[in-house]
């Protein structure tokens, strides 16, 4: 009866452990450039991504079906802050239209939980598209140095 849901259930999971895996890369990356609060930013994004993996999970089992662990997608290894944010905005991007089809697929499949399920993702989503955009806004504004200067204050033992 629900197989349609945990069809789709599972291909949001894909998508959200493919995702958790490419921001962690960034984490990574973006740590060692020295550019502490855009690290900081995609680790809590990656969390964040974890937190909604668990939700489908949850999801999925209260449904009856099994939680495939696949990834959508490899990670991009991508070494420049710009570039970073420009394929996290597009995987975002992604989600985001990805979640609302399957939300009224699962409205067509007489299921509201899971249609609610993937209309709360749209709107954290969106939220994560808008943070990188903001974070690729003072780029273009300021140059990816000033990701650099902006460190000072997250670094521990910095002067207040
Ligand atoms: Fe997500
Ligand atoms: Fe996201």
């Amino acid at each position: 009866m629900y197989e349609k849901s945990i069809e789709l259930l599972n291909r949001a999971i894909a998508d959200e452990l493919a995702a958790i895996h490419q921001y962690m890369y960034f984490h990574f990356r973006l740590d060692d450039l020295g550019y502490v609060p855009l690290a900081n930013l995609l680790k809590m994004t990656a969390i964040q991504e974890m937190l909604h993996a668990e939700r489908i999970a949850e999801r999925i089992l209260f449904l009856g079906g099994e939680v495939e662990m696949e990834l959508a997608f490899p990670v991009e290894k991508i070494h420049e802050a710009e570039a970073m944010l420009a394929r996290a905005r597009e995987l975002e991007q992604g989600a985001i239209a990805m979640y609302n089809g399957f939300a009224m697929e699962a409205a067509q499949a007489a299921d509201s939980g899971t249609r609610k399920l993937f209309e709360e993702l749209v709107a954290e989503e969106e939220g994560h598209w808008d943070q990188f955009e903001r974070q690729a806004d003072f780029i273009a504004r300021f140059g990816e140095r000033y990701l650099a200067l902006q460190s000072f204050q997250g670094e521990p033992g910095a002067e207040e």
